[in-house]
């Protein structure tokens, strides 16, 4: 065990805990459970402490898991206050200047960057992996003309675990790195298929000669042309992104990930519920949300009456603003912020990056925010990049999707080799009533067999 993983056995201390009910005194370890200074108590310690013998003892009530550990990673490190992100260790801003996507994907699951022998297998398989199964166009083939591209990327992962029966031999340790090698080849395949799928337009297969931010932009974007020609500006924002987006520690998605993967189920049917949380608007919808903010908002001089409107308390939110860990600014914003203007330099200006740009300066300095600890997240800005580069706006989230696959797997691997981990089931504190008798309200005196059938 390595001295990081060894981390967390070690107690620093105890907390002195008096039960006034029983007037008994429990001492429980303090344990030091993280590299960077984290201490906590484990949950299940608090479970002696009960005022009679047969209760089922103290549990600690934590809705949104707001400070609970669930799990010991050393995958993604982030300190919310200072505006830190790393990646096993490595800055979030010098791998977005340097590293490329697959890279960052390795190091997520392994630990360590990888050697050039290490890259290039990885690359070869990956990109060998690319393909689809035909009857997986024709599944796509199914959805409406205007299915939401998160609802077809979600069901084709999902049905990939049909095409892979073998994926299920999640302790075999082949079978595991030829699943996560099909989903980081297929995910952008399905991403692009939905695309295309949703515009009309015939779907492009994988050209293998292609790195994988120009490939996928090629299943995207090519139309006649032999051979598709990334904008190298676009290519390497595409890559930044999907950098930035690779991993986020136990956030809603990888929490998905983790909770049903703790089942066992295979990872093409966990990596599944990974995206449908994603879909959500306080995960990773918000960024199209933030386009559909500044669209409504329409000109900057309407931006002191939505203020007014978000800070009046009614419900309305300044999409793309807070987050549960960053109580400063997100570092992530910050790079993308940066990577919006070079991405602007090249197709112009845009009137909803100047609302966007204006909105964060009067938020900014208004102390309802400041209060509150209120700074852009990473998707403030990602909408405003991706829309120059001309993705629909309900495109945005599959994006996200598309780069957080490396993060989930990483983090779902971790999750089934942790011994301290079992099926993920939390307790709960009932508030319903307590035991009474079955008296039927319904008048129908039909069998009970027939009472729910509308044919009597
Ligand atoms: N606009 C206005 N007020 C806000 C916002 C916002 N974006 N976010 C939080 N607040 C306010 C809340 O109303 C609350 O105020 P109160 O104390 O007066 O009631 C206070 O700030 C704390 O908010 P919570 O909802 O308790 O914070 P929580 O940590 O649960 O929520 C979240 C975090 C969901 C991200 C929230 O900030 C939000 O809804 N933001 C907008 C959606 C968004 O951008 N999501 C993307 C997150 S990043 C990602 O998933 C990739």
């Amino acid at each position: 065990m390595s001295d990081r993983a060894a981390a967390g056995q070690t107690a620093v201390g105890a907390l002195e805990i008096k039960d006034t009910r029983t007037g008994k005194i429990y001492n429980v370890p303090i344990l030091e459970a993280g590299v960077e200074g984290d201490t906590a108590i484990r949950g299940t310690d608090l479970r002696q402490i009960k005022a009679d013998e047969g209760e089922f003892g103290l549990l600690s009530y934590d809705p949104a898991f707001m400070n609970t550990a669930s799990c010991k990673s050393a995958i993604t490190f982030i300190d919310g206050e200072k505006g830190i992100l790393r990646y096993r260790g490595y800055p979030i801003e010098q791998l977005a200047e340097s590293a490329t996507f697959l890279e960052v994907a390795w190091l997520l699951r392994n630990g360590e960057l990888p050697t050039q022998p290490e890259y290039t297998q990885w690359v070869h398989g990956i990109t060998y992996h690319t393909y689809v199964h035909e009857s997986i166009r024709k599944f796509l083939d199914g959805f409406r003309y205007d299915a939401h591209p998160m609802s077809m990327l979600c069901s084709a992962v999902a049905a990939l675990s049909s095409f892979y029966p073998k994926a299920k031999d999640i302790f075999d340790p082949e079978q595991r790195t030829l699943s996560i090698i099909r989903l980081l080849a297929k995910v952008p395949t399905l991403a692009a298929f939905a695309y295309r799928h949703v515009k009309g337009l015939p779907f492009v297969y994988p050209d293998n000669d292609l790195s994988y931010t120009e490939n996928f932009l090629s299943m995207i974007a090519r139309m006649s042309e032999p051979k598709y020609e990334a904008n190298p500006v676009f290519g390497r924002a595409l890559e930044v992104l999907f950098i930035l987006h690779a991993d986020h520690e136990q956030n809603c998605s990888t929490n998905a990930v983790r909770a049903v993967g703790s089942s066992q189920v295979d990872p093409f049917s966990a990596v599944a519920a990974g995206i449908a949380a994603l879909f959500g608007p306080l995960h990773g919808g918000a960024n199209e949300q933030v386009l559909r903010m500044t669209e409504e908002i329409g000109h900057a001089k309407n931006i002191p009456a939505f203020i007014g409107e978000v800070k009046s308390g009614k419900g309305r939110r300044l999409m793309g603003f807070g987050h549960r860990v960053y109580k400063s600014y997100d570092p992530r914003a910050r790079l993308v912020k940066q990577l919006a203007h070079r991405v602007f330099e090249q197709v112009g200006m845009d009137k909803d990056l100047e609302i966007a740009l204006e909105l964060e300066r009067i938020a900014l300095s208004d102390d309802y925010f400041v209060s509150r600890k209120l700074y852009p997240n990473v998707d403030f800005y990602t909408g405003l990049i991706y829309r120059s580069m001309a993705f629909p706006n309900d495109f945005f989230t599959v994006l996200f999707a598309v780069a957080r696959t490396a993060g989930w797997l990483a983090q779902w691997e971790e999750m089934l080799l942790d011994k301290e981990q079992k099926i993920a089931r939390p307790r709960q504190i009932y508030i319903g009533y307590s035991e009474r008798p079955y008296e039927s309200k319904l008048t129908d005196k039909a069998p009970i067999s027939k009472r729910d059938s509308i044919r009597k």
